[in-house]
């Protein structure tokens, strides 16, 4: 059944989702419908096309893609599962989204702090009073007013540190998984991002985008019954959210901006759920989140290649709020590098770390976006400007990342001996780095064998810090090139003990300590020497490092590393991150039973025993895209010089002059042409 199939059923989607009645059950026994959930699987599992929906999805695995050449590969249809998921006529009945962003300029609050509440109409608050009388709105039960109740006691007895098994860890972490899930007008829509009764909810009781993703990819993975409804739920939802008009101190946030997070709020008053989002304006350092969008599109990929669902992705309302997103990072502006210029604390690190600039993390996550939107923007005259782009944005985007972001021993000697104060396009050191900037650490950090791509790239700025998430999306979105993918392998074996050390993962390497800490972080007492983003290990990291092992044929490293979480984690109640040189210590203020260290735990699990579920997460190398040649110049070798001469040097007095140059250049340094 299509999106525009559903509209029928339903009203559309503002009114719908405030006209839809509390369920009286809920209401007048106080239950939490999160509490129902756990005992009433959605129908989607109910029925008896399950085993077919498996097979198919199995079946649509194993065409991994094999014609790289093709943008869309991957994305095949599977007619099968198309026709067993219309079974979902009975399951979910997911409202068309009113994405008219003008309608939304009529009806969306404009908060002052950036978020909003998803409201109803004019005529609908007329008859009903204002919602945005802030007193009346309670958090919704679906949630619970105390989580308390969602962490039973006897959840807890695997968590006593005598069963480490890994079967009954799989079962608790599944069992707490679901205990997270927030519903909407009794539909799930995502997850708490922890339900630690023991600690201050602050925005931990929302749902944050980053944190869903590896839920999502777990209900995705799930055996023998995937979940994909909550994570169409979610990406509907989030899409709507995207709809809204969003204000922070009277400045509107572009159109596309997707929510950081959102809650699920009870009004009380009107007697139904009402959404509250978060875009920044509420986040710490306000600062929107540059990934949201880019997940978003990523999941929305991952998601349709599980299910062969194709009606999403192509629904209108979905095609255009991934232009929304795209539009954001592909407009002109005055950049001189392909890059995507951030805000400190935009992505996972929501914190002063000192990674403003041009972050590998959001880097990748663009590249990985782009490359998921080249397979799923419908072509059309509309469209095919914009897959032009993306197209030009890839190949100058991966340039530039696998050239100027990638450190090996080679090229940290190379940098080593740069000199500076260079001028004209045959500069070899482009960006200006001051040798003496490297900091002394990076030459005893960095391995014969092995490379990384390095944290930040500006003018007369590298950051040489290693970044786990950047690093292992470059791998999963072939960004990295097979060598790279091999090296950054390398690096993790060869140094082990500082990036997984007892409980896996560093999410940075290495702390910021004293001075450095004190400039970079402006004395964050969170982000101290080796805690939280500043050093910290992060459970979650090992979906990631798993994914990546996978990809790279190396799934012996992830089997260790999940091991050694095996022992500690679910014994130390789940935490958000771990503290210490080697990650010993449970975090000083982390969370527990954080709802990403346990699905990131359970995504890890199920892609290394059915390694299979990589294709949903993971991009087959595009061929087209050049390879990094890493010599000395990279942009401006000799061996392109010397093509560029042959082909035009005739009529081109400019390549003339660089080519002397260059000649110049490489009988100075006795290079090879
Ligand atoms: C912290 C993390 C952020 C995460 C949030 C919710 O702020 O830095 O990445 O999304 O907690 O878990």
């Amino acid at each position: 059944m299509s999106l525009s199939d559903c509209s029928e059923k339903v009203p559309s989607s503002v009114s719908d989702e405030l006209q839809f009645p509390m369920d009286d059950y809920q209401a007048i026994n106080g239950a939490s419908t999160a509490e129902k959930s756990v005992s009433s699987k959605p129908s989607v599992q109910q029925n008896d096309t399950t085993d077919e929906i498996w097979r198919s999805i199995n079946n649509n695995r194993d065409c991994l893609p094999k014609n790289c050449d093709d943008p869309r590969e991957g994305l095949e249809r599977a007619a099968s599962l198309k026709c067993a998921l219309g079974a979902e006529e009975e399951v979910v009945v997911v409202p068309t989204i009113e994405h008219d962003s003008s309608k939304h300029l009529q009806s969306a609050p404009e908060s002052p702090d950036g978020g909003g509440q998803d409201v109803e109409s004019d005529k609908e608050k007329a008859g009903r009073g204002s919602l945005e009388n802030k007193t009346s709105l309670k958090p919704s039960p679906s949630v619970g007013t105390s989580l308390v109740h969602l962490v039973p006691e006897a959840s807890n007895a695997k968590s006593n540190g005598l069963e480490t098994g890994s079967s009954s860890m799989m079962d608790e972490a599944w069992d707490r998984l679901r205990r997270s899930f927030v519903y909407f007008q009794k539909k799930p829509v995502g997850t708490l991002a922890a339900v630690d009764p023991s600690a201050e909810d602050l925005n931990y009781n929302q749902v944050f985008v980053r944190d869903f993703v590896p839920t999502a990819l777990a209900c995705l993975m799930e055996i023998p019954d995937p979940e994909p409804e909550i994570v169409k739920n979610f990406l509907l939802k989030t899409l709507h959210l995207q709809g809204w008009k969003k204000t922070i101190d009277n400045f509107t946030l572009g159109e596309g901006v997707m929510p950081a997070s959102f809650k699920v709020m009870y009004d009380s008053f009107q007697e139904k759920d009402v959404l509250k989002a978060d875009f920044g304006g509420s986040a710490i350092g306000r600062v929107a989140p540059v990934d949201s969008g880019f997940w978003w599109i990523i999941l929305l990929r991952s998601y349709t290649k599980c299910t062969g669902d194709y009606t999403l992705s192509e629904e209108p309302e979905v095609q255009k709020g991934m232009k929304l997103i795209l539009d954001l990072c592909l407009s002109d502006g005055f950049d001189t590098f392909p890059t995507l210029l951030c805000a400190d604390g935009c992505s996972m690190i929501d914190r002063r770390m000192g990674i403003y600039g041009y972050p590998i993390e959001i880097q990748a996550l663009f590249f990985f976006a782009l490359r998921c939107a080249q397979q799923m923007l419908k072509e059309d005259t509309d469209s095919n400007k914009l897959i032009e782009r993306i197209e030009r944005r890839i190949t100058a985007l991966s340039y530039h990342i696998r050239n100027y972001y990638w450190l090996d021993f080679t090229q940290l000697n190379n940098i080593y001996r740069y000199k500076t104060e260079e001028y004209s396009h045959t500069a070899v050191n482009k960006f200006n780095v001051i040798p003496e900037s490297i900091p002394d650490w990076v030459f005893d950090f960095m391995p014969l064998r092995g490379g990384y791509f390095i944290g930040n790239v500006s003018p007369a700025r590298m950051d040489f810090r290693w970044f786990l998430v950047g690093n292992c999306i470059a791998i999963l979105s072939s960004l990295a090139t097979m060598s790279q993918t091999t090296a950054i392998m390398d690096l993790v074996e060869e140094r082990w003990e500082d990036l997984i050390g007892e409980m896996p993962l560093k999410i940075a390497y290495p702390a910021l300590e004293g001075y450095e800490w004190n400039i970079v972080t402006g004395c964050d007492p969170k982000n101290t020497r080796w805690s939280y983003h500043n050093g910290g290990s992060w459970p979650v990291l090992l979906w990631l490092l798993t994914a990546a092992c996978i990809k790279a044929g190396r799934p012996q490293i992830a089997k260790r590393a999940i091991e050694l979480m095996e022992q500690r984690l679910s014994k130390d109640g789940w935490p958000e991150y771990y503290d210490g040189k080697k990650g010993r210590y449970v975090g000083k203020q982390a969370r527990k039973h954080q709802t990403w260290s346990i699905s990131g735990y359970l995504v890890a699990k199920l892609m290394i025993e059915n390694p299979s579920n990589l294709a949903m997460i993971s991009l087959e190398e595009d061929k087209k895209i050049e390879k990094p040649r890493l010599t000395r110049s990279a942009s401006w070798t000799c061996s392109r010089l010397w093509r560029l001469f042959d082909e035009k040097s005739d009529n081109n007095p400019s390549i003339r002059h660089d080519w002397r140059l260059c000649r110049f250049w490489c009988v100075r340094e006795k290079t090879e042409m």
